[in-house]
Parts: structure tokens; C-alpha cells; sequence
């Protein structure tokens, strides 16, 4: 039967690492032993199924726009994050590797749902300048049409407690996606969250 009643809308879960619009930040970490259960194998890496299945459509996506992306980190494990981010600290000291490496049990990437693109020919890998290339500057302007939006955007490291990340992309689906890119918003305000803690 035919209803005038509006389908309620779907509001998002924040809190479960089962969620596709999990929340994990410098306040929100995950258990260290959490390993997403639907782990596929995306362009390389793994993501989540959903996420998986998305980033590929993604990818054909930019390939047809003459702007191919490859992926060059998705899952990471706890113990992984761990020793990247000792690697960026002995690199850049503590309070520079704050800002661009997540501590163990704090990075989207261990929920199976972020994704860092690059170019085929390395371009301005994981720089800034990434977002001036065919990658970044496609996925930029049309990832949230996949379901993704960058995670961390100039001008909202305060916000976000991290640099400016044109390369790394977060899976929300594809209804958030649109609302975060068209309020130009990062996932904390999305979600009515606090602003990263100083550290
Ligand atoms: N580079 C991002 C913040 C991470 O380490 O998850
Ligand atoms: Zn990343």
C-alpha cells in the first residue's frame, strides 16, 4: 500500500566499529585486538566488503576519467600502525609525528574502511601536492559519489587533530558522503563530536 508518510531517515551509528560511520580518533580508539571480520581484497589492499566493492567502482570510475588511482594502504593492523608511528616519531619527533601518524588502536585504517590513493606514477605521493594530480584531484571533487570523502582536510587540523591528507580516503556510503561534501564538514562535526585533543 502506498504511503504519504516519509521513510524515516537512517541515522548514523558513531560508536561501533561494525558501523560503516564509525567514529575512531585521537579521542575514539579501537580494542587493539579488533580485526574487521569482512576483510576483501580491493586494488591490492584490504578493506571491508562494502568499502572494498566501492573503492573498486571507484577506481574504474577514475580510470574512465582519465585519472587512474591506485591504493596504497587500506587495512592495518594494530601492531602495523604501531611501528609506523614509532618510524614517523624516531623521523620527525614526537609532537610533528602526532599530527600525521595516529597512534596503535587510533588509525581509521585499522576499521577496514580508509584507503590512501596515489597515482599511478607516484606523483606527489602522500604530499600535500597530491591534491594538484589527476588522483587526488578527481577523488577530491567525485569520491563521495563512491561513498568517500578526504578524511582530513586542509584548513581543519584542529578539528581533526591531523595534517592536511588529500591521499586518504574514508568510506561513509554514499547518503554521508554527499552530506559531509556538500556541508564541507569533517566527520567530527557530522557527528557532533569535540575537536582532537591537544596531543
Ligand atoms: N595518517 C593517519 C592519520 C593514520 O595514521 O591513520
Ligand atoms: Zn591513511
Amino acid at each position: 500500500m502506498e504511503s504519504n508518510v516519509p521513510a524515516a531517515a537512517v541515522v548514523p551509528e558513531f560508536d561501533s566499529p561494525a558501523s560503516i560511520s564509525v567514529v575512531v580518533n585521537k579521542d575514539r580508539p579501537l580494542d587493539a585486538g579488533y580485526v574487521p571480520p569482512d576483510l576483501i581484497d580491493a586494488g591490492g589492499v584490504l578493506l571491508r566488503a562494502e568499502a572494498g566493492h566501492a573503492y573498486l567502482r571507484m577506481s574504474a570510475g577514475a580510470a574512465e576519467a582519465s585519472a587512474a588511482i591506485t591504493a596504497v594502504s587500506g587495512f592495518r593492523p594494530a601492531n602495523m600502525q604501531a611501528d609506523l608511528h614509532s618510524s614517523y616519531t624516531d623521523s620527525y619527533g614526537g609532537p610533528a609525528a602526532e599530527a600525521l601518524s595516529a597512534r596503535p588502536g587510533h588509525s581509521e585504517h585499522q576499521t577496514g574502511l580508509a584507503v590512501d590513493i596515489a597515482n599511478p606514477d607516484g606523483a606527489c605521493s602522500l604530499q600535500s601536492c597530491f591534491d594538484g594530480t589527476p588522483a587526488g584531484s578527481w577523488a577530491a571533487g567525485n569520491g563521495h559519489r563512491y561513498g568517500f570523502v578526504v578524511r582530513y582536510p586542509a584548513g581543519a587540523e584542529a578539528i581533526t587533530g591531523y595534517s592536511y591528507e588529500p591521499w586518504h580516503l574514508r568510506y561513509v556510503g554514499e547518503e554521508m558522503a554527499r552530506q559531509m561534501f556538500d556541508a564541507g564538514i569533517t566527520l567530527e562535526e557530522f557527528a557532533d563530536l569535540p575537536a582532537a585533543p591537544g596531543y
